[in-house]
């Protein structure tokens, strides 16, 4: 939830902390702050707000003759979003800081102890114990501290801590919170919650795992296990995007960026996994052996938001050429309820970050009761593509928008490869269908790609009389159903009107008695196996003046005698209607939201990453 970066070199450590904040602004931005050791003493600026009032503050010191120092942008779990609650927090001498990305379950009680043992405490935050609780086992050994201060600490945490009395490195420790180091032999040594910090000054990452410390130094780091106390040697992964690509590229904002690369993750996502001439698909770092397909007799999919939007059209398609049954469940709630799962039970976990908390969780019960995991995910090495027994990557690149576009549309691809695999391995359709199906999977990124010019004029057009409304409904059937919810929550994420999406033939059971001449109503109404129930539905909302928006196929002129505003697509095989049934619902929050002059890619409230519960 919040934006992490430390940096040890030779550069001049405040331009490289703020920009490493700069970019991890997407993860929590309701305050900020900065710390870094200059001739033998803390400095340190804290503001609420967004980035740039603290950069204002900063002001002359941005060339402060310092090379070691820690940031934080903050997304608020445990106090509000003042000053005084903005990290870096220090402890009573003001020689040590911490900053932290997760949430301290115990620091209540860890507070009363410390304030019995004189300890002054100056905000509201969990974070704050954390400073004090080192400085309570510090004496010359800043390592040793933290260690002992974290196994008084129950919860999780990404860690960043500076000493005056270690002045040439930092120590950091990750605990169920994303920490990722950036090391370059030239530029020093970083630490990041997320890649897109690393990206200017290196493409060389380490992921750190759960109950691990690291000392980063100038020249290099060490890293221990807490578990065992002993080093371990980590993979160095080279990351293939580029700054270029997590900045907005000439476009207004990330999130209008990314709808337009939503072509090329698509593709990227899908090249190399099919045969283009037979149609097999393959999956290398599925993590499953023959045997456990061949033993799978249920399937769970497990996520949150939009990525659930995906779960939900994966069932259709799963079940219709795959033949396995399949339970689609919001991981909040797949967590608490009682769960019958054994080992012939593949549960995977689809999500964007890798590192939802209540997403992680789920997958983790899982496993301990026996089934298969497999992730669908877009970061390389994160949390639950370490845990996971198998992955399959959406390589969607870095998606900065809070609201989440090319990604799902890549999580569909991606999801929908799994299904080829799955039934081909199943033997559950044949060569034939497998090989239509597939070319269908490769074609949808051109479609997408040829058609998105035009859809954004076309929406652009169709808002004005549209994007004042106080409400919003949008409805589909089948496969297109899960594809009104992501239209809905797109809507109200970004343009905060209020938006439901409902199956179209939910609607008269009671939703219907909220249709009048003010009530907006978009219909996804392709020419599919369901065509004339959608468009019955859509009868009956005109029959109530509904105000209605229809997105269907071309040439389909009927739709023209219902409402004027409609929006026409390319026929293309129902199966793979979702991905391109979402652009225009996408195409349409964007427009709305930045008519109304919302924050698109930073919407109230939100974060990219929700990774506490
Ligand atoms: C998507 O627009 C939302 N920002 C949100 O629902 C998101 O999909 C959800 O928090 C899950 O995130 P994940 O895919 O990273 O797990």
């Amino acid at each position: 939830m919040c934006g992490i970066v430390g940096y040890c070199g030779s550069r001049r450590v405040v331009p490289v902390i703020l920009e490493g904040l700069r970019r991890l602004e997407y993860r929590g931005y309701d305050s900020a702050g900065i710390v870094y050791l200059q001739d033998g003493k803390l400095i340190k600026h804290r503001s609420e707000g967004k980035l740039s009032r603290l950069e204002a503050i900063i002001g002359d010191a941005i060339i402060a003759p310092a090379h070691i120092g820690l940031g934080h942008t903050r997304w608020a779990t445990h106090g509000a979003p003042t000053t005084a609650n903005a990290h870096p927090h220090s402890d009573c001498s003001g020689n040590l800081v911490v900053i932290h990305n997760g949430i301290i379950e115990n620091y209540h009680s860890l507070r009363e102890e410390l304030k019995d043992k004189g300890h002054i405490f100056t905000s509201q935050t969990d974070t704050e114990v954390l400073a004090h609780l080192i400085e309570e086992y510090l004496e010359n050994d800043l390592v040793a501290a933290v260690k002992k201060a974290i196994a008084r600490v129950e919860g999780s945490y990404a860690l960043g801590v500076l000493w005056a009395g270690m002045p040439d490195a930092l120590v950091a420790v990750r605990n169920q919170s994303p920490l990722v180091l950036g090391v370059s032999e030239h530029e020093g040594t970083f630490l990041a919650s997320d890649i897109p910090a690393l990206l200017p000054y290196t493409k060389e990452v380490i992921f750190m795992d759960d109950m691990e410390l690291a000392i980063l130094k100038a020249d290099g780091h060490q890293i221990f296990s807490l578990v065992t106390g002993l080093p371990v040697e980590k993979k160095v992964t080279t990351i293939d995007w580029n700054p270029a690509m997590a900045e907005k590229a000439g476009f207004k904002h990330f999130m209008l960026k990314e709808i337009f690369e939503e072509p090329q993750a698509i593709t990227n996502t899908v090249s190399g996994r099919i045969n283009p001439e037979t149609g097999e698909v393959v999956l290398p770092e599925i993590g499953l052996t023959a045997a456990d397909l061949a033993d799978i007799d249920r399937i769970f999919l497990v996520a949150c938001g939009t990525s659930w939007h995906a779960a939900l059209v994966a069932k259709y398609w799963i079940e219709k050429y795959a033949n396995i049954p399949v339970e689609v469940d919001i991981a909040s709630e797949f967590r608490y309820r009682h769960l019958l799962i054994n080992k012939r039970v593949l549960t995977i976990s689809i999500s964007q970050s890798g590192e939802t908390a209540d997403t992680l969780a789920g997958i983790r019960i899982a496993k301990e009761m026996g089934a298969k995991i497999i992730t669908i995910c877009n970061v390389v090495g994160s949390t639950m593509t370490r845990e996971a027994h198998g992955t399959v990557y959406t390589h969607a690149g870095p998606e900065i928008g809070v609201a989440s576009t090319k990604a799902f549309v890549s999580q569909l691809a991606a999801l929908f490869l799994f299904t080829l695999y799955l039934a081909q391995k199943k033997q559950t359709i044949s060569r034939e269908l497998g090989l239509e199906l597939g070319q269908e999977l490769i074609g949808i990124a051109g479609v997408v790609e040829r058609e998105l010019p035009r859809l954004q004029k076309e929406i652009e057009h169709l808002i004005e009389s549209y994007y004042d409304c106080r409400d919003f409904l949008f409805v589909g059937r089948s496969l297109n159903y899960p594809i009104a919810l992501e239209g809905a929550l797109k809507l109200k994420e970004i343009s905060y009107i209020h938006a439901e999406g409902y199956a179209s033939g939910e609607l008269k059971h009671g939703p219907i008695a909220l249709i009048d001449k003010d009530m907006p109503v978009l219909a996804l109404v392709p020419q599919d196996e369901v065509y004339q129930k959608s468009i019955s539905n859509v009868e009956e909302i005109k029959a109530r003046q509904g105000r209605i928006i229809l997105i269907g196929t071309e040439g389909d002129s009927h739709l023209r005698t219902i409402t004027d505003d409609v929006i026409y697509l390319p026929k293309v095989h129902s199966a793979m209607n979702p991905i391109l049934y979402t652009i225009p619902a996408q195409l349409l929050a964007y427009a709305i939201a930045t008519k109304r002059g919302c924050d698109v890619d930073q919407p109230r409230n939100l974060a990219k990453s929700v990774t506490v519960e």
